[in-house]
């Protein structure tokens, strides 16, 4: 791949600067905001994903798939709370519940009706769930399933992924290792088959636990190989260790998940996000054998507390989401409309010969720089990221895309419009950044 020379990348760095000075200019309450922010957090900022120079956004309202921001701008919203506001912004059928259970009382020192309601309609949506347990996150679900195989086999090692996220303990990008939970991991790289085997050659005995995303969701939208994921479920099964799937983004990939859309049942899954409403939620499930470690009944069961696990708002929001908002005909629709929107993505920047692609699948997908590092790429995905912005599309600074169930036709070819503008007004500057993108 060539990369851009100096003088190149010295104009895509005017570029940029130009387009957050104008960000900085059109932006004063942010920007006083992420100040403030800073006295009491380190660099104002309790959510490392949100981050990004010179300060992030503040927003401060919703609707449907719009945002207003607190300088008063409004933007179409296709991050999509990095894919867990499937919903959109606050949908009838979830504010209803979440205002019948608050009439109900917060929280009710017991169990409710609620939180079997929802279980069922969970272990109904993914056949490899038979049984299930609420946690408070994604990354308690996924801490929870490691734990749950490692009692199970009695071993220690787990298997993942470079790149993967899984939440923050248990994140194997840049900056997660260090932070992570001190499980003995191995650390494979993603979608390759022969790294696979050769450890399961040499460890499968060892193995507790192969903990993979169907798609690496922060990692860029990079799904996953059907036949690489298929080689785990049969080396797992071979050497009796349990594969988990970590669907927590990809469960919106269909009614049933990515699992079901590549005929796969994993041992275990983990789910979150939009499951819960739009309200703090996890949960993890699998085999009936391995879930009846916590069967309270049983002597010697595990333990999984946790005061919020069946808290009534996240139970209520979660079982409006399911069953009126991210339906089988919703979810169908708007990963068609992804599916359409990457293939058109890419043809624009193709044409343009621009120097981008998209990943993804469904309604989950990432803009990417060609190349992928190197100086030009952090200046490229500024350039992209500033320009949407100043046209009223949000977007996450790393390219993330999710789409959400209110986005339609109309918000679609805003989009599309709105990214030709951009490479045609851009064209001196990426026409020099980067002499050509694979196609
Ligand atoms: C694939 C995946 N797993 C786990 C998590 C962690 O979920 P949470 O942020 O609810 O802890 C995320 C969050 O983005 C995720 O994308």
């Amino acid at each position: 791949m060539n990369s851009a020379g100096p003088a190149a990348i010295q104009t895509l760095q005017q570029a940029v600067q130009e387009a957050v000075n104008r960000y900085v200019a059109r932006n004063p309450r942010s920007a006083a905001a992420a100040d403030d922010a800073a006295r009491a957090m380190p660099g104002g900022n309790t959510r490392s994903s949100l981050f990004h120079r010179p300060f992030p956004l503040r927003m401060a309202q919703g609707a449907g798939c719009r945002l207003r921001d607190v300088d008063g701008h409004d933007y179409i919203d296709l991050l999509g709370e990095f894919t867990s506001g499937i919903a959109g912004h606050s949908p009838e059928p979830i504010l209803t519940a979440i205002r019948d259970a608050l009439a109900d009382g917060i929280n009710l020192s017991a169990h409710n009706m609620l939180e079997a309601r929802l279980a069922a309609g969970l272990c109904a949506r993914f056949p490899s769930i038979d049984l299930i347990r609420f946690a408070n996150s994604g990354t308690e679900a996924n801490l929870m399933a490691l734990a749950t195989a490692r009692a199970f086999t009695g071993r220690h090692k787990v298997v993942v992924f470079e790149n993967a996220y899984h939440g923050g303990l248990l994140a194997f990008g840049p900056g997660g290792l260090r932070v992570a939970v001190p499980h003995d991991y191995a650390i494979l790289p993603y979608n390759d088959k022969d790294a696979a085997e050769s450890y399961f050659a040499r460890h499968g005995a060892e193995v507790a636990a192969v903990l993979v995303e169907p798609m690496l969701g922060a990692g860029g939208c990079v799904p996953g190989d059907p036949e690489f994921l298929s080689l785990l479920a049969r080396l797992a099964r071979h050497h009796e260790a349990i594969l988990i799937f970590d669907e927590v983004q990809t469960s919106r990939l269909s009614a049933g998940g990515r699992q079901a859309l590549l005929g796969m049942t994993p041992d275990m899954t983990t789910i979150g996000k939009y499951f819960g409403g739009g309200l703090a939620f996890g949960a993890f499930g699998g085999r009936a054998d391995l879930m009846a470690q916590y069967d309270p009944r049983q002597a010697g069961a595990l333990m999984h507390a946790g005061t919020f696990n069946n808290n009534t708002l996240a139970m209520a929001a979660g079982l409006a989401a399911l069953e009126h908002v991210v339906t089988p005909d919703a979810l169908d629709r708007i990963n068609a409309l992804g599916d359409a929107m990457r293939g058109s993505l890419n043809a624009l920047f193709a044409e343009q010969g621009a120097p981008f692609h998209v990943t993804g699948l469904g309604s989950i997908m990432n803009i990417h720089p060609v190349p992928a590092t190197g100086a030009e790429a952090g200046l490229l995905r500024d350039l992209i990221f500033f320009d949407l912005l100043e046209r009223g599309f949000f977007i996450a600074s790393r390219g993330l895309i999710a789409l959400s169930v209110p986005i339609g036709p109309a918000e679609m070819s805003a989009f599309a419009d709105a990214v030709r503008d951009i490479l045609i007004a851009r064209r001196g500057v990426l026409g020099q950044a980067v002499p050509s993108a694979p196609r």
